[in-house]
Parts: structure tokens; C-alpha cells; sequence
């Protein structure tokens, strides 16, 4: 059986969890590797919208088990909140979730951190669930892990030991009131009484799992460019979303991966701050953001809008080794009398040869735009690649042939039922 991962190709938010929801079906186990409750990943059934943070997308379909990877960070109130919203819509979770032991906890000071340093200037424009100040933590080896739940006085002694630090920090540098230790070692020991049934050695569980002929989809969050080594550094988050991430962040070696899915969506959106060459401003930008109800799904923020980035996608298809593409949002386009790709960058009026990820030149370069004609029918209604009018689907031909893969699936509403599946 096969082992895929499934990846943002953008900056985040491309419609990864309505096409896990559809992919699942195929596959016995859908695990995340990397980032925690910053991710917002929507999947809609029926009249049901259901909005996962932290648990794999694959849980609305009852025969799948979802693992959460060692590489994800996890805020536990956030995850026995999911799962409390998931029970209350007959889901059911026992037997179903496994969580890995090496996954890093999200403490209150890092919540707290993330929210004093985009107070200052320099904001990144996070989404203030202390996915940086954990990652700090995690590479600095002070990290504190699902597994030391399991042991109350390790777990006490470790949150003393942080607490001496955060607090210095918090009063000496930031002004800021003390955390109180106590309160936090009584909040985090309850958790292991409910999260004690999911903590698994997941690395293991998934290779027994391979070899036992069972299929994997590895799930990321955000997408290439906000990952920490190829995206747009510093406004980036702080884990490796590419596919390079998912093996690192699940325990599954290169040599056991299938294929890497890309999820693109038909335009580019972003959320935070942080240059994006292709941003429209005006009506355009307007009409894809209320058309596409482009509004974060953690955080309720609008999403900037702009034109298809091709030459930023071939980049990510680069890097992530993008096999196969999920065109999502394709029915969002309907209507313009043109839709503009962007094909390269000009800099200092000389075209580049090669997408730069350094902020400060990507933030100077200017798009160089192909034109191609829109199309006015509404899409949504498709279910076979050739009931797409002419113009739309030469619009998906020049995606794939610039960008440089193959389309499996596209996407043209948010609806499970709303899917053109072509492999
Ligand atoms: P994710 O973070 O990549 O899972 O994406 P989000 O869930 O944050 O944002 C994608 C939004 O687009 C969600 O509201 C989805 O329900 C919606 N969506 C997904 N695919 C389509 C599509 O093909 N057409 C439309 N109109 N909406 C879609
Ligand atoms: P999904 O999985 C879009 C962005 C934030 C900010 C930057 C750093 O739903 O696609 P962080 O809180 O991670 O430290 O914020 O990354 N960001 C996302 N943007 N979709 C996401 O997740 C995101 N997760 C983080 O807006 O710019
Ligand atoms: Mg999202």
C-alpha cells in the first residue's frame, strides 16, 4: 500500500482539509507532523462544517485512525476541546486517535511569549497560539513533552524549571506580571488523566503499520512558504510544512514515500504580515476575498488576495517534489472577463531566473503577468474534467505545464460532493 504526504503548495489555507477528507477514503491512517492549533483546516459535509486545529482531517471518516506526529506541537486545552466538539457531533475518538509521546506541549508562557512579541514592532502576524515560543523550546531542549505528562513529579520539576526562567524574562524584560507555577503544574497534571489513552510510540505504530501493508497519508499544515528553511523567513511559522518536514515530524523514512500531493489553490492568498508579489488591492482582490469567503478559519482575519502565483508554485513544486496537484478554488475564478498568472519577477528591471526567497528582493520585484481569458458559467455544479468550459480548463492545462506536475483532483466548491476527481 502507499505512503503519501499531502502539502500546502502556497501560504497556507489551499483547501488541505477539504481534500484530506476526500483522499482519506483511500487510506487506513491520516497523520499530522508538523505545526499545532495555528492550523485551521475545514472540511464541510453536507450541512456540516467542521473546522480541525489539531486532529487529522481524517477523522470524519470512521474507518480511518488519525495519528498526531512527534513533530506537531500540542496545546492540550485546545486538544481536548476538538475532541469535545467532535464527541458532541457523534464522532467518535476512542480507538481512533493516538498521539506520540515525543510531541512538544504548548505551555501558557508560550502563549503568552507569542502575544508579547507581536505586540512590539516587527510583527509577523501570528496567530497567538505560541507555535514559535514552543518550537524555541523544543530546538533549545527545554522542551516539555506528551511523555512527561505521564510522570507527575518530572512533569512539576520541568514546569519549575522553565517557570524560573519565563519569569525572569517576563518581569525583567517584558514588565510583565509573573506566571504562577503552582497553578500551571495543577492545570497540567489533570491532562494526563484524559490524554493518557491516546499517547502511543507513533514512529513504531506507523512503521508496523507499513509493514503490515496499511496506507498512509502524512497531512501538513500551512504551506511551503511559511516553511521555516524555504519559505518567506522571518514571516514564516516555525516548523517545516514541505514535504521534507513530514518525514522528520511522523518517523517514516524518505525511502517508504509514494508520492507528495500539492494542494494549490487557483489564486494565492496569505494571512499576517509579509511581502506577496501578486496582492491585488483594489476590486479584484475584493471580489476573489467575499467570492471565496477568504477569512481565516483559526483566527477570523481577512486574507490578503491575489492573482495565481505560478512562478512562487513552481518554486514549492520544486522543493516538496509536488507529483500530483489538488486545484482547489477553481469555482472562485468564475466571472472575470480575464484571470492574470504570474510568470516571473522583474528587479530592478531585469527579469529573475529563479523565485527569491529573501524577503527584502521579493519584497522590490514586480510581476510579470500572462493573461489568459476568464470564463462567466458557474462551475460548481461540474463533476467531469469536460464539463468545464474550454477557457477553464485551459486554464488548469497552463497551471500544470508551467508549474510542472499533474492534476489528480480539482476542487470547485467546498463540498465533499464538489470534486472533479481525474486520478
Ligand atoms: P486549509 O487550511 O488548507 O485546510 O484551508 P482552510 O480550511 O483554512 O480554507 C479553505 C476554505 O475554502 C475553507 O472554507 C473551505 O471550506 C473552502 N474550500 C475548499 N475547497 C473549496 C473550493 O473548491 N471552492 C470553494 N468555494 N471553497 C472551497
Ligand atoms: P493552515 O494549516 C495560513 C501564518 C500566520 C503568520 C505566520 C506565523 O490552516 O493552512 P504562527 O502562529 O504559525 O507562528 O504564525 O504563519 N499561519 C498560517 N497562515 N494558514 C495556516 O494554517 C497558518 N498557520 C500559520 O498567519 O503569518
Ligand atoms: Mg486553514
Amino acid at each position: 500500500m502507499s505512503v503519501s504526504i499531502l502539502v500546502g503548495s502556497q501560504w497556507g489555507d489551499e483547501g488541505k482539509g477539504k481534500i484530506v477528507d476526500i483522499l482519506s477514503e483511500k487510506y487506513n491512517i491520516v497523520a499530522r507532523y508538523q505545526g499545532g492549533a495555528n492550523a485551521g483546516h475545514t472540511v464541510e459535509i453536507g450541512d456540516q462544517k467542521y473546522i480541525l486545529h489539531l486532529i487529522p482531517s481524517g477523522i470524519l471518516r470512521e474507518d480511518v485512525i488519525c495519528v498526531i506526529g512527534n513533530g506537531v506541537v500540542i496545546d492540550p486545552k485546545a486538544l481536548l476541546d476538538e475532541i469535545a466538539i467532535l464527541e458532541k457531533n457523534n464522532i467518535k475518538i476512542d480507538g481512533r486517535l493516538f498521539i506520540s509521546h515525543n510531541a512538544h506541549l504548548i505551555m501558557p508562557y508560550h502563549k503568552l511569549l507569542d502575544s508579547i512579541s507581536e505586540s512590539g514592532q516587527n510583527k509577523i502576524g501570528t496567530t497567538g497560539r505560541g507555535i514559535g515560543p514552543c518550537y524555541i523550546d523544543k530546538y533549545a531542549r527545554k522542551g516539555i513533552r506528551i511523555v512527561d505528562l505521564l510522570d507527575k513529579e518530572r512533569l512539576a520539576k520541568k514546569i519549575r524549571e522553565n517557570l524560573v526562567e519565563k519569569n525572569t524574562l517576563l518581569k525583567k524584560v517584558y514588565e510583565h506580571s509573573e506566571l504562577d507555577v503552582e497553578e500551571i503544574i495543577k492545570e497540567y497534571t489533570e491532562f494526563d488523566k484524559i490524554i493518557d489513552k491516546y499517547i502511543k510510540d507513533t514512529p513504531l505504530y506507523l512503521n508496523h503499520a507499513i509493514s503490515e501493508g496499511k496506507s498512509i497519508l502524512l497531512e501538513g499544515a500551512q504551506g511551503a512558504l511559511l516553511d521555516i528553511d524555504h519559505g518567506t523567513y522571518p514571516f514564516v511559522t516555525s516548523s517545516s510544512p514541505t514535504s521534507g518536514g513530514a518525514c522528520t515530524g511522523s518517523g517514516i523514512s524518505p525511502n517508504k514515500i509514494d508520492s507528495v500531493v500539492g494542494i494549490v489553490k487557483a489564486y494565492t492568498t496569505r494571512v499576517g504580515n509579509g511581502p506577496f508579489p501578486t496582492e491585488l488591492l483594489d476590486e479584484d482582490g475584493e471580489t476573489l476575498r467575499k467570492v471565496g469567503a477568504e477569512f481565516g478559519a483559526t483566527t477570523g482575519r481577512p486574507r490578503r488576495c491575489g492573482w495565481f502565483d505560478a512562478f512562487l508554485t513552481k518554486y514549492s513544486t520544486m522543493i516538496n517534489g509536488i507529483d500530483y496537484a489538488a486545484i482547489t478554488k477553481l469555482d472562485v475564478l468564475s466571472g472575470f472577463d480575464n484571470i492574470k498568472v504570474c510568470v516571473g519577477y522583474e528587479y530592478n528591471g531585469k527579469a529573475l531566473k529563479a523565485f527569491p526567497n529573501d524577503v527584502n528582493q521579493l519584497e522590490c520585484v514586480k510581476p510579470i503577468y500572462e493573461t489568459l481569458p476568464g470564463w462567466k458559467q458557474d462551475i460548481s455544479g461540474a463533476r467531469n474534467y469536460d464539463e468545464l468550459p474550454s477557457e477553464t480548463r485551459d486554464y488548469l492545462d497552463f497551471m500544470a505545464k508551467y508549474c510542472g506536475f499533474e492534476i489528480s483532483i480539482v476542487s470547485v466548491g467546498p463540498k465533499r460532493s464538489e470534486t472533479i476527481v481525474l486520478k
